[in-house]
C-alpha cells in the first residue's frame, strides 16, 4: 500500500536560525504521534543539509534536497552532487522543479541525467513536471505531461524509489489551486502511463504528488483524490503551523 508523503519544499527561504526553529518544532508536533503511514519530507535550501540530516536522525522525518547536479565530481562552481548529497544521508531530491526549468535551463535531458545520478546513489527522486497556463488553456496539458514523462524517463528503469509530483505551473504561488477533479486526472494519466510504460505492479506502488498552492484548507479534498498520494507544498511549508496542520490532515485521513 503506498504511503501519503507530505513534503516541503522550501525554495529560497529561511535564514539558519528559522531553519533550526522549524525543525525543533516540527519535531515536537510529531514527537509522540503515531503517524499511520505518513512520511513527512522537508527539502531545505543546501546549506542547512547537516543540520536536516541530524534532525532526520532524531526523528522520523525525512530531508531531501531541492536540486543536483548531474556530474558526479569536477570544476562545476556552486554545484552540489548525488554522492555528496549521499554523504551526508539524504532520502530524497527534487529534480525538474519548474522553477529549474524556467530560470535555470533545466530541460527534459537534464533532468533525466539528475534521477540517474541520484538512483545511482540511493537517493528517491521526486521529480516534477506540469503544465503552464497557456498549455492547460490550449487544452495541451495531457500531451505537455505526457512528454515530459517520456523525456525524464528515457531508458530508466522504474522502482518504487521514484517520486513523481505535479505541479501545474498556474497553481505554484499563485493562491490558485488545481480542483481535486483537475488534479486527479492528471494524477491517474500518470498512473496509467507507468502501468503502459512499466506494470501494473510499478503503476500501483509509484507515489504522485500533487504540488501547486497545497494548504490547510484544500488538503484533505486533494488527499482523498484515489491517485493523490501526498503534497509537495511550497508557501505553506514554510509556516510551522500550517505545515503542521496538513500533517494532522493526512494522519487524519489514514487513520479513518
Ligand atoms: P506553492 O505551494 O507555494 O504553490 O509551491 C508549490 C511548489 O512549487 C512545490 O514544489
Amino acid at each position: 500500500m503506498r504511503k501519503t508523503i507530505i513534503a516541503g519544499n522550501w525554495k529560497m527561504n529561511k535564514t539558519f536560525l528559522e531553519a533550526d526553529d522549524f525543525f525543533a518544532n516540527l519535531v515536537e508536533n510529531i514527537e509522540d504521534k503515531e503517524l499511520f503511514g505518513v512520511e513527512i519530507v522537508v527539502c531545505p535550501p543546501s546549506l542547512y543539509l547537516e543540520l536536516a540530516s541530524d534532525t532526520a536522525q532524531e526523528s522520523a522525518i525525512f530531508m531531501g534536497a531541492q536540486n543536483v547536479s548531474e556530474h558526479d565530481s569536477g570544476a562545476f562552481t556552486g554545484e552540489i552532487s548525488a554522492p555528496m548529497l549521499s554523504s551526508m544521508d539524504l532520502e530524497f531530491c527534487i529534480v525538474g522543479h519548474s522553477e529549474r526549468r524556467k530560470y535555470f535551463g533545466d530541460t527534459d535531458e537534464l533532468v533525466n541525467m539528475k534521477i540517474q545520478n541520484l538512483l545511482k546513489n540511493n537517493i528517491s527522486p521526486i521529480v516534477c513536471l506540469g503544465e503552464s497556463l497557456a498549455e492547460r488553456e490550449n487544452e495541451q496539458t495531457k500531451e505537455v505531461v505526457l512528454g515530459q514523462l517520456e523525456g525524464a524517463f528515457h531508458n530508466i528503469e522504474m522502482s518504487e524509489e521514484i517520486v513523481i509530483a505535479y505541479e501545474p505551473i498556474w497553481a505554484i504561488g499563485t493562491g490558485k489551486t488545481a480542483s481535486p477533479q483537475q488534479a486527479q486526472e492528471i494524477h491517474k494519466l500518470i498512473r496509467d502511463w507507468l502501468s503502459e510504460k512499466y506494470s501494473d505492479e510499478i503503476a500501483g506502488k509509484t507515489h504522485i504528488l500533487y504540488g501547486g498552492s497545497m494548504n490547510p484548507g484544500n488538503v484533505e479534498n486533494l488527499l482523498q483524490q484515489p491517485d493523490i498520494d501526498g503534497g509537495l507544498i511550497g508557501g505553506a511549508s514554510l509556516e510551522t503551523g500550517k505545515f503542521n496542520d496538513m500533517i494532522d490532515v493526512a494522519i487524519a485521513l489514514r487513520n479513518n
